[in-house]
């Protein structure tokens, strides 16, 4: 079985984590955002698979390759030399994708838990051109919104909408068939205004409501909200990959090679990577520090994303939505709040909410 999932383009809604690595290669829970995906699509039997970016992909090679040996399984890319949209790239790399076989197509930038299986019967048993999967959120305006019967038969897809039509949105997971490929034409080409319209008005596209938890992880706030979804699942799913023990609360990954000092309170909603070392009684909330950070003693950081290799002093304050790229420093007694720090800067004073450090 084969998929391909579409990567896209820079990924600037996540800066300044993606001016230091691709966009795919950012770690969500202590691993690239890509591989959870990759993995889940290996666990049913995907054996080829195929990333379609609309720039250079050197950076992620090396990666990719060592995850294909590592998995046993073929990754290859499929470049565009023009963006061409969200149904184009499938038409591009049909010659990799056509085995005549139903294959999955997903969004790089969402997670859940990917019910791959329930796709496969599901499409066997209504004999669909296509199955998405569905799941409700609050604000539907910013999705493509999905009218079904009971049956699972999609009626219209709309996306954007402009008016209230349904919670429930395209939790950008498909399940095609290769009839797609009939549908879509060579060029800039929009799958969810352009090929799923004319197909549920054939009656040929059929949704799966998603169980779980379901999250838009593309910019830095959705990111920590996916971050904590991710987590309460694990909690349940795989108990041992949280940390227990009197210095955390709630739902806390840690690398088993980060160090976390005396006295430290983690949590709840935090993930912190590899290689980092927490001073004495730091606390963390709602964060990520990425691999290879530094943080000194009694500094407080909450709701933020604080980059690789950066260097935290002591008694340091960050806070809502900061995100600090690769290298940064702060020195000591330093007070951060809803801020960006590109990489390899340092932080010589407090910042205002809303200041960008370039
Ligand atoms: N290769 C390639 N080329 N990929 C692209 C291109 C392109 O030109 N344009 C977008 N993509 C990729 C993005 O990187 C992302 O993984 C996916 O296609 C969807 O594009 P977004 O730009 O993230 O779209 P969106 O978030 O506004 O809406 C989409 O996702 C929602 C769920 O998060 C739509 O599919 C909505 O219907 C859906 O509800
Ligand atoms: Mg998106």
């Amino acid at each position: 079985m084969k998929a391909l999932i579409l990567v896209g383009g820079f990924g600037t809604r996540l800066r300044p984590l993606t001016l230091s690595v691709p966009k795919p290669l950012v770690h969500f829970c202590n691993k690239p955002m890509i591989l959870h995906q990759i993995e889940a699509l290996v666990a049913v039997g995907v054996t080829e698979v195929v990333l379609a970016v609309n720039y250079q992909p050197e950076k992620m090679q090396a990666f990719l390759k060592e995850q294909a040996s590592k998995l046993g399984i073929k990754i290859t890319t499929s470049q565009e030399t023009e963006p061409l949209g969200t149904a184009g790239p499938i038409k591009l790399a049909e010659p990799f994708l056509n085995d005549g076989e139903p294959f999955f197509v997903l969004n790089s930038d969402v997670s859940c838990e990917y019910p791959f299986e329930d796709m496969i019967a599901f499409q066997k048993k209504t004999n669909a051109a296509g199955v998405l999967m569905a799941t409700p959120v609050e604000d539907p305006s910013k999705f493509g919104v999905i009218l079904y019967e009971e049956s699972g038969r999609i009626k219209d897809f709309v996306e954007k909408p402009k008016q209230f039509i349904s919670r429930f949105i395209n939790a950008g997971i498909y399940y095609l068939t290769p009839e797609v490929f009939d549908r879509i034409e060579l060029r800039p080409t929009s799958i969810e205004k352009e090929v799923f319209p004319p197909m549920a008005a054939d009656g040929k596209l059929y949704v799966m409501e998603l169980k779980g938890f379901w999250a838009d992880v593309g910019q830095p706030k959705d990111y920590l909200i996916g971050q904590s979804l991710k987590l309460n699942a694990l909690s349940k799913r795989d108990p041992e990959a949280l940390m227990a023990g009197e210095r955390y609360t709630g739902n806390v990954m840690v690398h088993p090679t980060a160090k976390i000092g005396q006295g430290c309170s983690v949590g709840p909603d935090v993930v912190i990577g590899a290689n980092c070392v927490i001073g004495d009684g730091t606390r963390i909330k709602g964060s990520t520090i990425l691999p290879g950070t530094q943080i000194g003693m009694h500094s407080f950081i909450e709701k933020s994303i604080i980059g690789w290799e950066s260097n935290i002093g002591s008694w340091v304050r960050i806070e809502e939505n900061t995100v600090l790229g690769e290298d940064v420093t702060v020195k000591d007694e330093f007070h951060l709040h809803s801020s960006i720090v590109l990489p390899h800067k340092g932080v010589k004073s407090s910042l205002k909410p809303g200041t960008i450090v370039l």
